[in-house]
């Protein structure tokens, strides 16, 4: 699908679908909306009436022309309550229209910057948020339906055009479709790296988009360290994960620089589990049918590291994947075994399947001793404690930097990605000490397991400003609540981090 804006008169331009927004409870409509019911001879207030349509979100009516104006259709959205109004009831609008548009198999569609106005919301923001929603919507992974896919690109939409009769509002709107463009980008990157099956996507195929993306890409290098390097820095947490895997695994350090010399460094770490059987500790099936998602945090990162040299970020930018397979075998590391990260601590493994700590643990060491960013932020998909917590599709944020935690949260605001903040209280330190280890990778008590995995990474933080976001919940939909976000793979994370790195 091909976004773009265009100056002109929405009322005189032919396509087969002409998209209008409508908000909750609107008595009688104005504007636009109010000038093709007019022309319409009242259709819309009548049909709208009919069908009981109130403007609410998902809701979506779609009518026929006969020919009174260009436009063959008029396909009217819901955008929910106008006092709530933001960039997410758009994109969400947006994902409505996509779905309805797909029914009726409309190739060229025209609409107004829906939304812009209201609540303040600037012409770029509106037409950002626009085409997020109508991408993301339109996402679907169809690598192994190949007839599929040809069939979603021949009956696809082909063109949204944004229709606004000043050009200076053009010219915004142009600016939050670049913007718009370059998130969904990096969203789609991270979705497809998720939904690829495991045997696919291993520790190796995870290094091999990171070569690429730095290979393709202006400004970033690419440091890989095998095996035998990592023994050598000592990361004997994460090495223990990838012991019962006959797949070798990869540490990866991507490192962005801007044109103009940087003194801040922002360190992004993305749990790497290409497949999390949970080890000797193993998950029982139905737990494991999802795990292909385990490095979603991996993906988000090098979601936003394939369009960092489009981003252009004022300061430099580091990327860490400690990518393994997490399996049992004859090999594998067990129940009582003691490690030892490359900062020194000792950690005593009660479960094999709490091993996205371990894997971390070392990244956040990698990052104090070698990097030493500004600050660091790791997304993984680490708990299902966060889930019981919070449900699918809230994300939880963690760390020892108040100012870190809110901003974040302001970037996930902006991206319509929900995150909530929980607490790292020292009386649950305890939980996590070692008998015969510095630490131990799961609580000695029941309840609290986002928490005190994020008590357990902060043991490896350092000094370093550091926040953890647990991704568990929202970025594997199981069950489609937004209608812009489809099963599997969300991309979660990708435009908050963005919406930061900006900020
Ligand atoms: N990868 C899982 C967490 C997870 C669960 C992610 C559901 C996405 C959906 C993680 O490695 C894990 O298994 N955690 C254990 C920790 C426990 C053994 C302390 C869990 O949450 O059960
Ligand atoms: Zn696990
Ligand atoms: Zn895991």
């Amino acid at each position: 699908m091909n976004i773009r804006a265009v100056k002109g008169n929405i009322l005189q331009e032919k396509c087969d679908a002409l998209v209008l927004g409508v908000f909750s409870g609107t008595q009688g409509y104005a504007g636009i909306v109010r000038a093709i019911d007019r022309v319409l001879d009242g259709l819309l207030t009548t049909v709208t009436a009919d069908e009981q349509f109130g403007g609410k979100e998902g809701e979506a009516i779609s009518v026929h022309t006969h020919g009174k104006v260009p436009a063959e259709r008029v396909l009217i959205v819901g955008m929910g309550d106008r006092k709530t109004a933001s960039t997410e009831s758009i994109r969400r609008a947006l994902g409505t229209t996509v779905k309805n548009i797909q029914r009726f198999g409309a190739k060229q569609i025209c609409m107004p910057l829906v939304g812009m106005g209201v609540n303040g919301m600037s012409a770029q923001d509106a037409a950002q948020a626009l085409v997020e929603g109508a991408l993301l919507a339109d996402y679907r992974y169809l690598v192994f339906k190949p007839s599929e896919a040809k069939r979603a690109l021949k009956h696809g939409i082909m063109t949204l055009t944004i229709i606004e009769p000043d050009q200076k509002v053009v010219h915004q709107a142009e600016r939050g479709i670049g913007l718009g463009d370059m998130h969904v980008r990096a969203t789609v990157y991270a979705r497809d790296l998720v939904n690829e099956p495991a045997s696919r996507m291993t520790p190796t195929h995870l290094r091999d988009h990171a070569i690429k993306i730095a290979k393709h890409a202006d400004g970033i290098t690419l440091k890989v360290y095998d095996k035998a390097a990592c023994e050598k820095m000592g990361m004997g947490a994460y090495l223990s994960v990838a012991r019962g895997s006959e797949e070798p695994p990869y540490f990866l350090h991507l490192v962005y620089k801007p044109q103009k010399r940087s003194k801040t460094k922002v360190a992004l770490i993305g749990k790497g589990i290409t497949f999390d059987s949970g080890g000797l500790s193993l998950k029982p099936s139905d737990s494991m049918e999802t795990m292909k998602c385990d490095m979603a945090g991996a993906a988000a990162v090098l979601g936003v590291f394939s369009v960092l040299s489009d981003l252009k970020p004022d300061g430099e930018v580091h990327g860490l994947i400690a990518a393994t397979e997490n399996m049992p075998s004859g090999k594998a590391s067990k129940p009582g075994d003691i490690v030892t990260a490359m900062n020194g601590k000792s950690i005593e493994i009660f479960n094999t399947d709490a091993e996205g700590r371990l894997a971390l643990a070392d990244c956040l060491s990698y990052a104090v001793k070698r990097i030493k960013p500004d600050v660091m932020v790791d997304l993984a998909t680490l708990t299902g404690a966060c889930m019981v917590a919070l449900g699918p599709d809230i994300a939880a944020v963690l760390g020892t930097n108040a100012k870190l935690c809110d901003e974040l949260i302001r970037a996930s605001e902006k991206s319509g990605e929900s995150l909530w903040k929980l607490p790292l209280p020292v009386e649950y330190q305890s939980f996590i000490h070692g008998e015969h280890a510095d630490v131990r990778n799961t609580s000695r008590v029941r309840g609290g397991g986002a928490i005190t995995a994020g008590l357990f990474l902060r043991e490896f933080a350092g000094d370093v400003p550091w926040a953890h976001v647990d991704i568990a919940g929202p970025a594997f939909i199981e069950r489609e609540s937004r209608s812009y976000i489809p099963k599997g793979g969300s991309g979660f994370g990708v435009r908050t981090l963005l919406n930061f790195l900006r900020s």
